[in-house]
């Protein structure tokens, strides 16, 4: 894989993928969702790898998608690209058959948080936020959020996250159940490592087996919710709304909402 934007990396059983566009919060753009398919592809076949960790560089672990590409498609590719590409991608980090660990140090947002929740477990730097931010540009959470936050937390607080697009503080965020722990900032990679490794001394298919026995008993797999968000993204983004919230993004300022 030929971009600097997502890196991939081993240490013995561990590998970590790392998202490293800082100056853009690690937004999502499309050359990053292909190395991450890419990198899916490869850690899914390599049985040498025990656990994977998902982690950020800089401010944030990932700002969500990358508001300068999407608001450019048109609806039909929107649903077509943007949106089932997501869902794919993602769905391919949730049905590795190893575990998944979100390592969030910082920004946890939108498509970021979507990736966060399709991984197994996620800890959190103290100072994390997380949040659904989606309404407040007139659209809505179309990577998987609207299906996995209410699996993950229960309908009614993934509804206070997502209608608010408020954040949630890490320690919130723990006590909802939406991450496992929450640490320090300065023992956050340590930790991440630490929990990686307790995972990977064990057997390896009990340790597989467990997470997709673990998944099969989650209630219907997201499918006919998947397909409902894909049709409701592309139709959000192209509301009056979506096309306001994203002027006022650009142009730093409030978003004038008409409901339309
Ligand atoms: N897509 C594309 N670029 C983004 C982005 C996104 N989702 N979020 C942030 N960026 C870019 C900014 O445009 C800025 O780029 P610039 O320096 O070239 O102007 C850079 O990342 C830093 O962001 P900035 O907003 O200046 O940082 P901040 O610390 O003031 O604010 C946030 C941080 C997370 C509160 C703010 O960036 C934000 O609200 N981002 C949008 C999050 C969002 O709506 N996600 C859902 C997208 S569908």
């Amino acid at each position: 894989m030929t971009t600097e934007l997502v890196q991939l990396s081993h240490k013995g059983p561990i590998a970590t993928i790392v998202l490293n566009r800082a100056d853009k919060l690690n937004a999502l753009n499309a050359e990053m969702l292909t190395a991450l398919e890419a990198y899916a592809d490869e850690l899914d076949r390599n049985q040498d790898v025990r656990v994977v960790l998902l982690a950020g560089t800089g401010r944030a672990f990932c700002v969500g998608a990358d508001i300068f590409e999407w608001s450019d498609l048109s609806p039909l590719e929107m649903g077509r690209r943007w949106i089932r590409d997501g869902h794919r991608i993602f769905a391919r980090y949730a049905r590795l058959p190893q575990p998944v660990i979100a390592v969030l140090n910082g920004y946890t947002f939108g498509g970021g948080l979507e990736l966060a929740l399709a991984a197994d477990l996620r800890l959190a730097a103290e100072e994390v936020q997380l949040s659904f931010p989606e309404v407040k540009l007139g659209i809505i959470p179309g990577w998987g959020g609207t299906q996995r936050l209410a699996q993950l937390v229960g309908p009614s607080r993934a509804k206070q996250m997502i209608f608010t697009g408020e954040s949630l503080s890490a320690e919130q965020a723990e006590k909802w159940g939406l991450v496992n722990e929450v640490v320090p900032a300065d023992q956050l990679a340590a930790r991440a490592l630490e929990l990686a490794e307790s995972i990977a001394a064990n057997g390896p298919v009990a340790v597989q087996m467990t997470k997709q026995l673990i998944d099969a008993a989650m209630p219907a797999s997201g499918d006919n919710g998947t397909v409902l968000e894909t049709l409701a993204g592309s139709l959000a983004a192209y509301t009056a709304d979506a096309q306001e919230g994203v002027s006022a993004f650009r142009q730093r300022r409030q978003p004038q909402f008409s409901g339309r």
